[in-house]
């Protein structure tokens, strides 16, 4: 690698990326409540690609929307930008919560994130993680293999409360109900959700959210970007690959693919150069969704730097007649 691209990237990305999910979050909450997830992801896509393309980078979507013959935009190994440095990583989720944001449900969000080229991991194998995801308090005292109930004690003690104060945040999903039992036996608090947990990575990793730790088994690119959100909060995320089956777990096996192996967040996502940014789509706990008015759109994100570990709530207001070059403003 040139000695120029050892840099650190210099520039705040992050200013740059809520553009791209803003614009996602707009286009695609035009939909809200049509029943359409496709209809939602391909507009939060078209919106997002066509920001992307007018940043000064030179991008590679390492987690996109799958590979280029299923995927016309965002797709893995897809370059994005003007080719100019810095070189990175990028990482899409264009709606985390298609369902959520097709029904009209709360917590869709749309998230980026980008990192030095070379530096976002992520097994390809496997479609779902087992996760443990927590804030900088109790980063050093969970392991993904000790039991549950080891696991809330430990975080409970660090946080100086008792376990039956510990909310835990999983996917509400027949695969957890082994999880869930573990977790009541145990006497935390749970917040169940539909969908979306990124954002429910990310509450665990932020104070004063509401939420202690996420766990359970979700999908592996979210596992990913939320690794990007959390090196940026300075908490901790371990992922364990999880076949669905015995066929995915020999095709894993077969690819070489370690099924014991314990991501860490730095293993996910590396380097010191992680942006990351996430806008409401549908009105959750972590962010508001958007809201039209008579001539435009209110919008609230979440902006992350790694480096600098500032994090920034954007509350912006757009107003269409000004924008009317943009596309959303022609959905
Ligand atoms: P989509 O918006 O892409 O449908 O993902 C929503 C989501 O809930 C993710 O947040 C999560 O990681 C994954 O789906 C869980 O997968 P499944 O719904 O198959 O359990």
């Amino acid at each position: 690698m040139a000695q120029r691209d050892r840099q650190p990237v210099e520039r705040n990305l992050a200013m740059e990326l809520v553009r791209v999910t803003e614009a996602a979050s707009l286009s695609a909450s035009v939909h809200m409540g049509k029943g359409d997830k496709e209809l939602v992801d391909q507009a939060a896509v078209d919106a997002m690609r066509h920001v992307l393309e007018g940043i000064s980078m030179d991008g590679v979507v390492v987690i996109g929307e799958g590979e280029k013959d299923e995927a016309p935009m965002l797709y893995n190994g897809e370059r994005i930008g003007d080719g100019s440095n810095p070189q990175v990583d990028i990482a899409v989720d264009p709606i985390d919560g298609t369902t959520l944001l097709s029904k009209g449900l709360p917590g869709a969000i749309a998230v980026i994130a980008l990192s030095a080229r070379g530096t976002m991991n992520v097994p390809k194998e496997v479609f779902y993680m087992d996760k443990i995801a927590v804030g900088p308090e109790a980063r050093d005292v969970i392991d993904i293999n000790a039991p549950v109930a080891d696991n809330l004690q430990k975080i409970a003690k660090v946080l100086g409360k008792k376990v039956a104060d510990v909310t835990v945040i999983m996917l509400d999903r027949p695969r957890h109900e082994q999880l869930l039992k573990e977790v009541r036996a145990a006497g935390a608090r749970i917040k169940l959700i539909g969908d979306g947990d990124v954002a429910a990575g990310i509450q665990a990793a932020l104070p004063n959210s509401g939420v202690d730790v996420l766990l359970g088994v979700g999908g592996t690119p979210e596992g990913a970007i939320t690794a990007a959100a959390i090196r940026c909060t300075g908490g901790a995320l371990q992922c364990k690959p999880w076949p669905r089956d015995e066929a995915e777990r020999q095709k894993c096996l077969d690819a070489g693919l370690d099924l014991e192996h314990v991501y860490m967040t730095e293993e996910l996502v590396g380097g010191d150069d992680i942006f990351f940014s996430a806008t409401g789509a549908t009105t959750g706990e972590l962010l508001k969704g958007v809201n039209f008015t008579a001539t435009g759109a209110y919008t609230q994100s979440l902006v992350m730097r790694s480096r600098s570990g500032t994090i920034r709530w954007v509350d912006s207001i757009h107003d269409f007649n000004r924008l009317n070059k943009i596309r959303f403003t022609q959905a």
